[in-house]
């Protein structure tokens, strides 16, 4: 099994990922460390430690940064600010990451270290370099790589979901875990380690469906089950806000990237690019691909397609996995 840490800002998307990693044969999750993003900081760990906590899994769960490197002054920053949009079904206002997921209150804890102190002490003492799957805004990895940039030696690659070439959510030319924090996005690709993008072109490609879900919940574990509650209501925010190629199905964003992990085929059109992080104005947080052949020094790989089926059979075989 491929030994990963994973860096989540739980959320949704964020909890199907964990529950991927953790159940998958093929991968042995070290840690999971929570970062502000969807939710403020104490939202996502208690998240992430109740995800851990309702599949019983052993992982040691690492509170992160509160908040973005360089905007955390910024009005639209801030917690209250970052809610995203709502829905109201049967009277009730539907999110695309409810505040507290839906499962019992943690009564696991999580470990004093900080996530990027983590990082470090984990990544000094690695005898082989470890694949650190991201998939929220990048700030603890930023962190760590500001204070030691050499534990890249001990980093094998950096699967990071994030960015968007021609889709984009948070704004109209950036995805929301660049948006949220564009500086530390590009610490992480200047640091010299391999960047694998997993953005939106990939997973709004390979989207899973309302039927999907129906099977997902007739399997009947605790992770098929939850993951089939979490993508439904993702599905009512997609088909509200921003629909998909297949009607009523939503990303699992974060998923997808965990799987590309266990079999790198669940991403199509995965190109080795120039890419560039937008700072202000427009273009803030944005990926910036250069679609040119002749082009600045090419510095990650970028996935424009992903493999709908493929990640959709991947699910089903995981999530069966456990209680
Ligand atoms: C990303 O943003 C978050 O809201 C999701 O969890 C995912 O990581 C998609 O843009
Ligand atoms: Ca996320």
């Amino acid at each position: 099994a491929e030994k990963i840490i994973l860096d989540v800002d739980t959320g949704s998307d964020d909890a199907v990922a964990i529950m991927t990693a953790i159940l998958s044969p093929d991968i042995q999750v070290e840690a999971i460390c929570s970062v502000a993003g969807n939710k403020d900081i104490d939202k996502t760990t208690e998240n992430t430690l109740r995800v851990v906590q309702h599949l019983g899994a052993d992982v040691p769960v690492y509170r992160g940064c509160s908040q973005p490197l360089v905007k955390f002054l910024r009005e639209d920053r801030q917690p209250k600010k970052v809610h995203g949009l709502e829905l109201v079904v049967d009277g009730k206002a539907v999110q695309m990451h409810a505040d507290t997921l839906d499962i019992p209150e943690a009564k696991i804890h999580e470990q004093e270290t900080p996530a990027p102190v983590f990082y470090l002490n984990y990544l000094h003492q690695a005898e082989e370099p470890i694949t650190l799957v991201a998939v929220g805004p990048l700030t603890n990895l930023a962190v760590a790589l500001m204070l030691d940039p050499m534990v890249v030696e001990k980093v094998k690659r950096i699967v990071v979901m994030g960015g968007g070439y021609k889709v984009t959510n948070a704004t109209s030319t950036a995805e929301f875990n660049i948006w949220y924090d564009p500086e530390a996005a590009q610490r992480v690709l200047d640091s010299g380690a391999e960047v694998v993008f997993v953005p939106l072109d990939a997973t709004h490609r390979a989207c899973v469906s309302k039927s999907d879900c129906a099977r997902f919940r007739e399997i009947g574990t605790k992770a098929s089950v939850f993951a089939a509650e979490l993508i439904e209501q993702r599905i009512l925010m997609h088909n509200a806000f921003q629909p998909l190629d297949i009607p009523d199905a939503a990303a699992v964003h974060d998923a997808l990237a965990v799987c590309y992990v266990i079999n790198e085929s669940v991403l199509k059109d995965v190109r080795y690019v120039h890419c560039a992080i937008g700072f202000r104005g427009l273009g803030e947080g944005q990926t910036v691909v250069d679609p040119r052949h002749v082009t600045a020094e090419k510095n990650c790989w970028f996935a424009f397609d992903g493999d709908r089926e493929k990640f959709v059979a991947m699910l089903n075989e995981i999530l069966a996995l456990g209680e």
